[in-house]
This record gives C-alpha cells, structure tokens and sequence, in this order.
C-alpha cells in the first residue's frame, strides 16, 4: 500500500486526480472504476478543469461504477447515476455509451449482477479503480461481515451506512435499504486502486485499513494485499495513524 498524505480535501483531491490524469494520459481506452460519495467529488472536480484547460481527453475511456441503490431511477438525484452525470459524466467528453452503472431498478436483480461481472470481464477489467472508505470500512457496499462476497451483488446496507448517508437524503427513511455493488473480488482483480479519504469521521477506518489484521469485519483491509493501491488522505483521515 503507497500512502499520500494531504494537508486537506482540495489537496487530497488533486493529488488522485493526478494519478487518474496520468492513467487517461497513458492509455487513452482505460476501463476507469468510479466511486460516488462526497470523497471522489473534488477529484472529480480537478480532471473536469483539466479537461476544460485541453488537457485531457475521454473519449475513449469507459467507466464502470461501483454501486447504486436499490429502487432508485436514474434519473432520481440521488442515484448514482445522477451523480455521476453531474459530477463528472456531463462535464467531459464521454460517450455515455461506454458508462456503465448498475440498474438500480433492474427486474431480475439476479441476471442484472452476473451481466454486469460479465460486462467487467468482457472490458478486459478494470485499470485503475478508484475508491472511497466508509466510516465502517466498508469499500463499495461490501459491508463488514463473517464472509465477504466475490461478484457483484445485492447487499443490505449496515444501520451505519444508512447513518452516514442521510445527509443525501431528505430523511432517514428516504434512504434505499439495499444497494447493487460490485464485489471484493471485482475491485480486488483491478490492476491499479486509487482510495481517497477525508475527514475525522474516516479515521478509525483508515487507521485499521492501513494497519489492522486483514479482516472481513473490515473489507477495506483486504486492500493490504493488492500489489498497487494508493491510499491518498487528508491530515483528518490520518490522524489516528501518527
Ligand atoms: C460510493 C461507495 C462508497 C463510498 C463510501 C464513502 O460509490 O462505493 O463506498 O465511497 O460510503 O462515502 P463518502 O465519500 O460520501 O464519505
């Protein structure tokens, strides 16, 4: 695991938008794996402006996003579709075409996870996947737990993922109960992994990713063992780890 330290968000943030400029620049037809969530905004926010500025160029990047709740539209603001057309997709020359996010309101969910791991293998897997960390540890919504699952599936978000997630919504009980995530096997089999993380509140999780036993109980900590993940954090994120 390579730790970059930031003194704050913005630098944080323009730190991994470094690392994913790079890749685009690298290899212009990069599958990229893309995170939603207040972490990725500003990340998002910096490969926008260098875009605008000339100097980058999406046109043959394909995207493959984490998660999406169940029951959400896409076109509900707060699906992460949504998101993704307003932080990211809608800003730089991507064809929609090649975006690919889990239908949050598929029929058979069943059908929906195993097309979408067929999907992933048919792109050849994923570059570069970029991640945040739950205050639970939780990377995607692999939740903390006795076993963690291989593929994409449908997940019961944890009473704390559905806590830390509220503040999206207009009430508690507005928030989707269920989400379509990739597995720990999908991220895992990414061949680069870029997580950010801000704030105290990612402290703990941060400081038993980098540092804890390799655990279900935190699914982040299996992070430990891929060949090359960087972990960009904020002075906050790190605090409990000097
Ligand atoms: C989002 C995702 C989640 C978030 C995590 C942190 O696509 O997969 O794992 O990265 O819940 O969320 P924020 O960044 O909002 O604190």
């Amino acid at each position: 695991m390579k730790i970059i330290k930031a003194s704050n968000y913005d630098e944080m943030s323009k730190k991994a938008a470094q690392v994913i400029a790079a890749q685009i620049t690298l290899k212009g037809d990069s599958v990229l794996g893309l995170a939603t969530g207040s972490s990725p905004e500003g990340t998002y926010k910096y490969l926008i402006d260098w875009y605008n500025q000339g100097d980058l160029d999406f046109s043959g990047i394909t995207s493959v996003n984490l998660d999406e709740y169940v029951g959400l539209t896409a076109d509900h603001d707060q699906s992460y579709a949504y998101f993704m057309r307003k932080h990211l997709f809608d800003h730089v020359n991507i064809d929609l075409a090649n975006t690919n996010i889990p239908c949050g309101i598929a029929e058979d969910p069943a059908a929906e996870c195993s097309n979408y791991d067929a999907k992933i293998k048919s792109l050849g897997g994923v570059d570069l996947q970029l991640l945040g960390i739950g205050p639970n540890g939780h990377i995607g919504f692999n939740e903390p737990g006795d076993e963690l699952v291989a593929g994409t599936h449908v997940t019961d978000l944890k009473e704390s993922t559905i806590d830390a997630n509220q503040r999206f919504f207009a009430s508690r009980d507005d928030v989707p109960r269920q989400a379509f995530t990739m597995g720990i096997r999908d991220i895992l089999q990414a061949k680069r992994i870029v997580l950010v993380a801000s704030g105290k509140n990612k402290a703990d999780a941060v400081k038993k990713m980098v540092f804890g036993p390799i655990t279900t109980a935190v699914p982040a900590s299996l992070l430990q063992v891929h060949p090359d993940c960087t972990v960009v954090v904020d002075a906050d994120a790190w605090s409990l780890c000097e």
